[in-house]
């Protein structure tokens, strides 16, 4: 079976790499890797590659950073080629990145089986380019592997016949188990000990790039007033995406944050500083998906700066809240926490690292080819 298996953002890395392991072990399957091109700096991308173990890609599109529409057509005109190029039997997407959804109908436009890791996840916020690359990815797939209950009953609510839908785990939590050890050497603590004055675990990290926050001054300024409150007692650790590094300085913000004196920037971080950062901080406040299990599986607590999320079972069971954008209400769900005012999370049903393996199994049995 050969699989063409996608990777563009940042957040795609660490899901694709635990199915690039288990195919190594396969001789069933014929993988090959194709990176978009979405996220090019090296900090954002080469850097997960190396620390993940990840595979080089067999191609890269190159594609860049540029608007929705022309990013995502310039990802189709590529990708097409690929396809027609190397005849593929399968063509796997993970998440929600406009890499995901390009791929996505190049594939069954040319009548190759698509499979969607990590489906029917719903914030149901269609103001979100995500959302409707979630939306627009799962009406087309043939397959479709779900981290969650809740992802299981958007699909079917939408109509998605059930055989297509399977209950496998998470494969960026199969990363984060077994990384986790390795994360351990990390030595971000001690270099942000000597570089920025930080003790041990009084810190807590942030991270914020949803164009909902960071484009726009007004919600921008209000999330600000909230951390100059907290950073006055616990030191924030921001490590900045690039989107956001260039809006602060755009909006006037820079100075405004410069002069915090607890708040710490800091360029985009590896996958294992990073991970070694969230599990040892007091508690991370984000307005990423991801890092809302991540933290989940750590049992750290999450403030989450969105008035929605897509993984409910993060605030149902996990360590989550979901808190919006409203400074006094950050303020007082960051009191809460310091005041021990938590409950102990759940693991949701399946985050056993065993996801990738479930996923490879299922595709061998239901995708089954002929020879060539
Ligand atoms: C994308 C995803 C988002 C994901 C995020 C993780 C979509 C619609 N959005 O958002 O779901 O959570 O990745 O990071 O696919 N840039 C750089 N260097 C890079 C990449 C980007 O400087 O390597 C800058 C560029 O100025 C670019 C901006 O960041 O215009 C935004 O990048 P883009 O890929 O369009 O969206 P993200 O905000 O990163």
């Amino acid at each position: 079976m050969k699989i063409i298996n996608i990777v563009g953002a940042r957040p795609n890395f660490m899901k694709i790499a635990p199915l690039m392991d288990v195919y190594k072990n396969d001789n069933r399957i014929e993988p090959i890797l194709v990176h978009t091109g979405q996220h090019y700096d090296e900090k954002m991308s080469d850097l997960f590659f190396r620390e993940l173990q990840i595979p080089k890609p067999d191609i890269n599109l190159e594609v860049g950073s540029a608007s929705h529409a022309v990013q995502t057509a310039e990802i189709m005109k590529a990708f097409e080629q690929v396809v027609l190029d190397q005849q593929p039997d399968v063509v796997l997407v993970v998440g929600d990145v406009n890499s995901t959804i390009a791929c996505g109908m190049v594939a069954v436009k040319l009548g190759v089986k698509l499979v969607h890791v990590e489906a029917g996840l719903r914030s149901g916020d269609r103001s979100m380019p995500e959302e409707i690359n979630r939306v627009l990815t799962d009406s087309i797939s043939d397959l479709l592997f779900c981290t969650e209950q809740s992802g299981i009953d958007n699909l079917l609510a939408e109509g998605v016949s059930k055989e297509k839908i399977h209950m496998v785990g998470h494969v960026m939590i199969d990363t984060l188990l077994k990384n986790l050890e390795r994360a351990g050497s990390s030595t971000i603590l001690d270099d942000l000990r000597q570089s920025h004055g930080i003790d041990g675990d009084s810190f807590a990290v942030l991270t914020m790039h949803r164009p909902s926050n960071v484009d726009d001054p007004v919600t921008f300024s209000r999330i600000l007033d909230a951390l100059e409150v907290v950073q006055k007692d616990l030191p924030i650790i921001f490590p900045i995406h690039p989107r956001t590094r260039k809006n602060l300085s755009s909006m006037g913000l820079q100075s405004r944050v410069e002069s915090l004196k607890n708040f710490h920037l800091l360029d985009p971080i590896g996958y294992l500083d990073f991970l070694k950062l969230t599990s040892s901080a007091k508690l991370v406040l984000t307005d990423s998906g991801g890092i809302q299990e991540e933290t989940t599986v750590l049992k750290i607590p999450c403030i989450t700066l969105r008035q929605n999320t897509e993984r409910p079972i993060t605030a149902e069971i996990g360590s989550n809240q979901i808190v919006g954008t409203d400074t006094q209400k950050i303020v007082e769900a960051y009191r809460n926490v310091v005041s021990g005012n938590w409950r102990e999370p759940q693991i949701p049903p399946l985050w056993d690292g065993n996801a990738a393996q479930r996923i490879v199994k299922i595709m061998l049995e239901l995708l089954a080819v002929n020879p060539r």
